[in-house]
């Protein structure tokens, strides 16, 4: 009766809701958009209960509503007899491919109750990654930086799909920011890169995220007192809790940007895969 559209987070399999997990177990076909959702989906489902849907790697909207048309028929009698999930990496309703088939089910296939289950997404993700709060107050825009843009203007951004780290980097930088880049973040098997240092990126991978801040923009929440009182007040002589160096962000097991590095070769069959734009979210 039901098509889900589960947000399968990051990539690390853990990090997945147990409501997601819940509702795949309990999925007669679980649909997948690339080989990433796919592996992690895995982790839960049988082989035998994933379905196949072809997403074509084109920008050209009329082969797109073709192939989104194609998919959404194959989807819908499965939605209709039983229940059905198509699964995002991230969250299905943050830049996600799973808005294609809500749009195009609603048109074409109105009978199809549709329903979403969040995920964790790169939004949220990356500030653990990265050792950032966004304190209460904070202002944050969430942009897309393919091809070597850099949206600029506000003090705290997300830069999504970012292809071309050099060149979006120079921009940044020339407009005052600080910024820190994440590499395929919480992602079972890969190798997690975490650095302010665009020359290590220099491999374009699709899978990269993000965060710049325009120096001096940190708010002063009341605890961050306790970072400048003397022994003397009471209190530990440290840095203000809001106060960061690049040398001190912290990767998603609270190491430091070197143990992030140092965690290199993880393992994983990424070369081929990392050059391509994928649409497995
Ligand atoms: C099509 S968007 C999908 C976003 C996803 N639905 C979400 O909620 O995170 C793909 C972009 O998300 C970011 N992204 C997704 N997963 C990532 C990860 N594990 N590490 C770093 N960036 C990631 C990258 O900027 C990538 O280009």
């Amino acid at each position: 009766m039901t098509l889900y559209g589960v947000g399968l987070g990051p990539g690390d399999s853990e990090l997945i809701t147990v409501k997601g997990r819940r509702t795949l177990e309990a999925a007669d076909v679980i649909y997948t958009p690339g080989r990433l959702s796919r592996s992690v989906a895995r982790e839960y489902v049988s082989e035998s209960q994933l379905g196949d849907l072809d997403f074509p790697m084109t920008r050209d909207e009329d082969e797109l509503r073709r192939a989104w048309k194609e998919a959404a028929s194959e989807v819908a009698p499965t939605a209709r007899e039983g229940t059905a999930a198509f699964v995002t990496l991230g969250d299905p309703n943050v830049y996600s491919t799973f808005g294609h088939l809500r749009r195009t089910l609603d048109r074409f296939h109105p009978e199809v109750e549709v329903e979403t289950i969040p995920g964790v997404s790169t939004v949220t993700a990356f500030a653990t990654a990265f050792g950032v709060e966004i304190t209460a107050g904070s202002e944050l825009v969430l942009r897309e930086a393919a091809r070597g843009a850099a949206p600029v203007g506000p003090d705290r951004l997300v830069l999504f799909k970012i292809t071309d780290v050099s060149k979006t980097h120079e921009k940044l930088i020339e407009a005052g920011y600080d910024v820190i880049y994440g590499r395929r973040l919480f992602m079972d098997g890969y190798e997690t890169i975490v650095t302010d240092d665009p020359t290590e990126l220099e491999e374009r991978d699709y899978y990269t995220v993000a965060y710049a801040e325009k120096p001096g923009t940190g708010e002063a929440p009341a605890t961050a007192a306790f970072g400048t009182e003397t022994e003397a007040d009471g209190g530990e002589r440290t840095r203000p809790a809001g106060s960061r160096s690049s040398s001190d962000v912290t990767g998603p097991d609270g190491g430091q940007i070197a143990d992030q590095l140092a965690a290199a070769e993880v393992g994983g069959d990424g070369e081929a895969y990392r050059n391509m734009e994928e649409t497995d979210d």
